[in-house]
């Protein structure tokens, strides 16, 4: 996605953040994410992802800046990285003030979303955030069967990549129940035509 078309996540939740300890993006990917609350009040910022090869080339590319040893210095102080697999990180318990998992947890079965759900719910201090976006059922591209193959009702596999399976949520009942157990920020909850997000309050 381009800069242009991208929401800033920041903006996008800061009316509703009322803790600003530490800030973690649990699949930052190339901390997109991240680089909206550079600038924020967040004491710490954290970033995991098991495919975190440059990042500080993606950094210098998204905000078209030349390498200097004071913005390397810069960068390593302010994102704490660490390329590991999320299933391996220990969260331990009411730290983080805002986590963010976003177009990660459709890799994961419906059970194993809900567990990690309640792992990152458990990792938040009372007050955080835990904001959630994932690709749903109706998502043409994960169900475009030139490219996908489905290998159940709501699972589809990468033709040409066969690690790559996309376990694809029916958004309304996934968010029913959400509801029973959390408590939703209601205007954040979006469906889009690809994906659906909701921020669960602490
Ligand atoms: C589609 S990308 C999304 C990246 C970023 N969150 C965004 O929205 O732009 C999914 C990311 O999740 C990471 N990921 C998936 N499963 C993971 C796991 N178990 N542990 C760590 N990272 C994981 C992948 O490496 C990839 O960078």
């Amino acid at each position: 996605m381009s800069a242009s078309t991208r929401s800033n996540l920041f903006d996008q939740l800061s009316q509703d953040i009322t803790v600003k300890d530490i800030l973690i993006d649990v699949g930052c990917g190339r901390l997109h994410d991240l680089i909206d609350f550079e600038y924020s009040e967040f004491k710490t910022l954290k970033g995991l992802d098991r495919n975190l090869y440059q990042p500080f080339r993606d950094y210098r590319r998204i905000k078209n800046l030349e390498h200097t040893p004071e913005l390397h210095r810069h960068f390593i102080k302010r994102f704490l990285l660490r390329k590991i697999d999320f299933r391996e990180y220990d969260f331990g318990s009411e730290q983080f003030s805002l986590i963010i998992c976003k177009h990660v947890l459709h890799f994961y079965s419906d059970n194993e979303k809900l567990a990690y759900l309640e792992l990152f719910y458990n990792a938040m201090q009372s007050g955080g955030l835990l904001f959630i976006k994932m690709n749903h059922n109706k998502n043409v591209d994960n169900t475009d069967l030139q490219h996908m193959e489905q290998i159940e009702r709501t699972v589809y596999r990468n033709k040409t990549n066969l690690d790559d399976v996309r376990y694809l949520i029916d958004a309304d009942s996934f968010l029913n129940s959400v509801k029973e157990k959390y408590s939703l920020l209601e205007n954040h909850t979006i469906v889009d035509d690809k994906a659906v997000s909701f921020v669960i309050r602490k």
